[in-house]
C-alpha cells in the first residue's frame, strides 16, 4: 500500500542531539505548542501543562539536573510537559467538589496524557525541519526541577524535550520486529525467541557500524542490564508530597 508523507514523516524518526545555533522563533515554538495542545487526553481532562524554556541559565540548571545531558542546554528551546491536576483542583473548588487523585490511576492519566502532547510537539516541529529528543533525566531529580520551575502541587514532571535545527545525522535506530511487538487477537508468545534473536544480530550490527567495529551490544542484554536494578525509587516519595498516591 502507498505510503504518505505523514507516514513518512512519522516512519523516518530519530532523536537528534546535537543543535546548530539557528534559533527557533515564537511562530514555530507556537505552532508546536498547539499541536501539543491537540494531543487526545483522557476524559478530556487535559491534565498537562507545557513549560516553556527558553532562559540560558535555567537550561543550564535542567541540562545538570537531567544528569549533565548538555543538548538540554545548547537546544535552542527545551519543554518541560507536566502532568498537571492543579487546574482541574481549581475546577473541582469552584464547585465545591473534592479531588481524588490518591489512586495509580491518575499518574497513569496524567503520563499518558502528557506522553501524547509530547509526541503531537516533536511530529510537529519535525515538519517545520526541527529535530529533537525527549529527556525522561528530568525526573532523576524531580524535587529540584518543581522548584526550578516552580510547580505547583498537584503536578509532576513527566518528561523534558530538546528542540532544534539538526546538526547531526544519525541512523535510524532499529525497531523490535513487527512479530516481537504486534499480536493478533491474542498475546502470541510462539515467535517471540526467534524475533529476539534476530533483532539481538540486527541491534549488534547497528552498534558495530556505528562504533567502527569497538561495540557489539545485544538488546536483550542491555536490557537485562538496565532493568537489573531499581529505577528512580524516590519518585513514589515525590509524587506523594505533591498531593498523588497514598
Ligand atoms: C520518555 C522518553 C524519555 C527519554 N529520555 C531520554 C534522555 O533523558 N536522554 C536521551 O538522550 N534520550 C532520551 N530518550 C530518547 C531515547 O533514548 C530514544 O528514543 C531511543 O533510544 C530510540 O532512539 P531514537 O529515538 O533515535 O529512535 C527518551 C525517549 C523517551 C520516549
Amino acid at each position: 500500500m502507498k505510503t504518505n508523507s505523514v507516514i513518512d514523516l512519522i516512519n523516518s524518526h530519530r532523536s537528534i542531539r546535537a543543535f546548530t545555533n539557528e534559533s527557533v522563533t515564537a511562530e514555530q515554538i507556537n505552532l508546536i505548542v498547539e499541536a501539543g495542545r491537540w494531543a487526545p487526553t483522557s476524559h478530556h481532562v487535559q491534565a498537562y501543562s507545557i513549560i516553556v524554556v527558553k532562559d540560558k541559565e535555567k537550561k543550564e540548571q535542567l541540562a545538570e539536573l537531567a544528569g549533565n545531558q548538555s543538548y538540554v542546554e545548547s537546544c535552542p528551546v527545551f519543554f518541560v510537559i507536566v502532568a498537571d491536576y492543579y487546574r482541574l483542583k481549581q475546577a473541582s473548588d469552584l464547585h465545591n467538589e473534592s479531588i481524588e487523585i490518591k489512586e495509580q490511576e491518575q499518574i497513569i492519566v496524567g503520563a499518558v496524557d502528557a506522553a501524547l502532547v509530547a509526541q503531537n510537539m516533536l511530529l510537529a516541529a519535525r515538519s517545520l525541519d526541527l529535530g529533537g529528543v525527549m529527556i525522561g533525566g528530568i525526573r532523576n531529580d524531580l524535587k529540584a526541577v518543581a522548584e526550578l520551575l516552580e510547580l505547583p502541587e498537584y503536578t509532576f514532571p513527566v518528561m523534558g524535550l530538546c528542540i532544534g535545527y539538526p546538526a547531526q545525522n544519525p541512523d535510524q535506530k532499529p525497531r523490535l520486529p513487527q512479530e516481537a511487538v504486534v499480536h493478533y487477537d491474542k498475546y502470541d508468545q510462539t515467535n517471540m525467541k526467534d524475533a529476539l534473536d534476530r533483532y539481538d544480530q540486527i541491534m549488534k550490527q547497528y552498534y558495530l557500524e556505528r562504533t567502527n567495529g569497538k561495540r557489539a551490544d545485544l538488546w536483550t542484554k542491555q536490557m537485562a542490564s538496565f532493568l537489573s536494578t531499581p529505577k528512580r525509587p524516590e519518585v513514589e516519595q515525590f509524587l506523594k508530597q505533591q498531593g498523588f498516591l497514598k
